[in-house]
């Protein structure tokens, strides 16, 4: 077993930080006890409101409903913007790193104002009005900024589908939020290879015959189809408009944007944030859990295509005009040094990266990264699954030379901001562990029955109160939004996921407890991978689980029985993957394929999954209780088949 080693706060970081343990205790408490006054202060400070609200807060968990800030006036583009302008119309919004090393710009918060202004005159221009709903399918580059910025400047509601999705998920996505404008690049680039987003926009809107616009930004200026009416360049039109455009008066709880995630069942959902409680969280936790300062560069990694992009590279550090370092390629490209020289290129404070690049980097050497000086780093973070305590260490240790604190932020899609996570300079860290709750946020353990789990122990996490960023609904279907979170524990937000609570009430955030797999930091539905691989005709049926995997966290294992051919062959196991890269994007690619005559199912048809994990997991002394099955001697078949990783 691993020996896990505590971190205690260095006296030379707590000299720095805005927080001290002691003032973390009392605001939390004051931020439980008195939530109204607590966040009618934050919500004053952090932001700019054109109307005052009437009322903080009102909820009702047993409906899944929450409002925050009810009645209150705001743009988000204005917060992030216009508002800075006086002192800061010079400093740098925007550090856009290309995918070649050789390709870099810098937005000053001045450009940033005139290129959004000049993206919302774009889509007024194409008869986008408040509450329209605008799907972007977008490389990293500034512009995917100036559109979602754009978006909330006239109260458009925007759809960010992340560039590696394919067609098909594009589409749905499309559909499901009958987004009738889609904003797009000619292509994409990472690693040196460019993606064909154009491409893929044109073959999904085959099948989305209400997109009237699809505005397209120049970017590697590879060949592309064109349709008259309907396709318009970016370049061309910004050209002739103003470039300024007065900000939509927003209610605070008019929806700012929707953000689809894979859940336990069916097609992702449409996660929709609203606009007062969003931003106010995302730059408060953008402060407090980065301990950012003024003139710093901050760089997260991940892409905006993902909520993390959203709340941590676009709004909270806008919002706090910080400046903030956009990449659009990979970690590993050129070299595994990539991050490293990023960081001494651009003089980098704060680095916030996922647990799964930390082992892919480390997994080449600590030769990568020693070659780099990274003195300018203060503080690491890591998000999007769990940690393992050697990779912390390692990112500890050797990226930032036991000089930095490492914020390990447990959150999801619809909580919309960090929920659990240490505070550089007050909380003392243990690695794998992502700590004690942010202010305002009530986490508890409850185990199958909802029953609480008190101190110690380890059970279902859900949330027993309200936060300003949390989801309002599934966009179309309140219904699920309600079925899926709040129905589990009645009164309680259920997040999906499993945890244990330590003797200094840590969270150790375990995994999902549901059919949820988390792959490279990305969330997948083993349902929405079987619904994919059945619409192949060679297969009959087919059962998804994960498994460990030494560098994604989880690999996709899949079982599948075969339509006809009782041996498929090799070249068949590649179509299927190529397959479900069609159908959903290379992200949710199976790592394994092992074909079945038969699954475990019970008497009444339903798959024990629990038992394909064991099997797939290599975990075969303790498969558990196979006597309720239809056919046990199935499990003696798969276990002689399994495929070794
Ligand atoms: C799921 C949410 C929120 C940003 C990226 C992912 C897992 C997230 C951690 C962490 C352990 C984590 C959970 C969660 N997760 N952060 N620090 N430690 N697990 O957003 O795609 O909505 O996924 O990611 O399982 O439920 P998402």
């Amino acid at each position: 077993m691993y020996q896990i080693k505590n971190h205690k706060v260095k006296d030379s970081i707590k000299a720095q930080t805005h927080i001290t343990n002691e003032q973390y205790l009392q605001m939390y408490q004051a931020s439980i006890e008195q939530p109204e006054t607590f966040w009618a202060e934050q919500a004053e400070k952090f932001l700019t409101w054109f109307t005052p609200w009437e009322k903080v807060h009102e909820s009702d968990f047993k409906e899944g409903l929450a409002a925050w800030f009810i009645g209150g006036k705001l743009n988000v583009s204005y917060n992030c913007i216009d508002r800075h302008l006086p002192e800061k119309a010079n400093d740098i919004a925007i550090i856009w790193e290309g995918d070649d090393p050789k390709d870099d710009k810098k937005i000053t918060y001045q450009a940033l104002y005139e290129n959004v202004c000049r993206f919302a005159n774009v889509l007024k221009e194409r008869g986008v009005k408040k509450g329209d709903r605008v799907c972007i399918y977008m490389p990293m580059i500034p512009e995917v900024v100036y559109a979602m910025l754009a978006c909330t400047r006239i109260g458009a509601i925007h759809s960010v589908v992340f560039g590696g999705f394919s067609p098909e998920s594009l589409k749905d996505r499309i559909l499901d939020a009958d987004c009738q404008t889609v904003i797009t690049a000619d292509e994409g680039i990472r690693g040196g290879k460019t993606i064909p987003l154009k491409q893929n926009t044109d073959t999904a809107l085959e099948h989305c015959p209400n997109v009237h616009s699809v505005i397209v930004v120049k970017h590697t200026d590879g060949k592309i189809d064109w349709h008259e009416k309907r396709d318009i360049w970016y370049h061309e039109l910004s050209g002739h408009v103003a470039s300024s455009c007065p900000p939509e008066i927003m209610d605070a709880e008019d929806p700012l944007f929707i953000l689809y995630t894979s859940g336990s069942t069916g097609k992702p959902k449409g996660v929709l944030h609203t606009t007062g409680g969003y931003i106010l969280q995302a730059a408060m936790s953008h402060k407090y859990v980065f301990d950012y300062q003024p003139g710093e560069i901050y760089w997260c990694t991940a892409d905006v295509g993902w909520v993390t992009g959203h709340s941590y590279i676009v709004y909270g550090p806008l919002a706090n005009g910080a400046t903030t370092l956009m990449f659009e390629g990979v970690p590993t490209y050129p070299t595994a040094s990539r991050c490293w020289e990023v960081v001494d290129k651009h003089q980098v404070n704060i680095f916030y990266t996922a647990p799964t690049a930390i082992r892919a980097l480390m997994a080449k050497g600590n030769s990568y990264v020693t070659s780099s000086k990274r003195d300018s780093i203060r503080i690491l973070g890591t998000v999007g699954e769990p940690i393992n305590p050697e990779a912390w260490e390692w990112y500890y240790n050797v990226v930032g030379e036991t000089r930095c604190p490492i914020v390990d932020t447990w959150w999801q899609t619809e909580t919309g901001s960090i929920l659990i996570t240490p505070l550089p300079g007050a909380t003392d860290l243990k690695p794998g562990s992502a700590t004690r709750p942010f202010f305002g946020v009530k986490p508890a353990l409850v185990d199958n029955e909802g029953k609480l789990i008190e101190g110690p122990g380890s059970g279902n996490l859900v949330i027993t109160g309200s936060w300003p960023s949390q989801i309002r609904t599934v966009y179309g279907d309140h219904q699920r939004c309600f079925d899926t979170y709040y129905s589990t524990y009645p009164g309680m937000y259920f997040t999906g996921d499993g945890a244990r609570r330590d003797e200094d009430d840590y969270y150790w955030i375990t995994g999902r407890v549901d059919d949820v797999l988390n792959v490279s930091g990305h969330r997948l539905g083993t349902a929405e991978i079987e619904s994919a691989l059945v619409l192949h005709d060679a297969v009959a049926e087919a059962a998804v689980v994960g498994y460990e995997h030494p560098i994604k966290g989880q690999g996709i294992y899949a079982y599948i029985m075969p339509m006809h051919d009782a041996n498929p062959s090799a070249e068949l196991v590649k179509e299927l993957g190529d397959f479900v890269t069609k159908e959903i994007g290379a992200i949710a690619k199976p790592d394994l394929i092992q074909w079945t005559a038969g699954l475990p199912k019970t008497r009444s048809g339903k798959i024990m999954r629990r038992i394909l994990r064991k099997i797939a997991g290599n975990e075969l002394e303790n498969l558990g209780d196979t006597s309720t099955l239809a056919d046990p001697s199935v499990v003696d078949a798969l276990i002689k088949n399994r495929k070794n990783a």
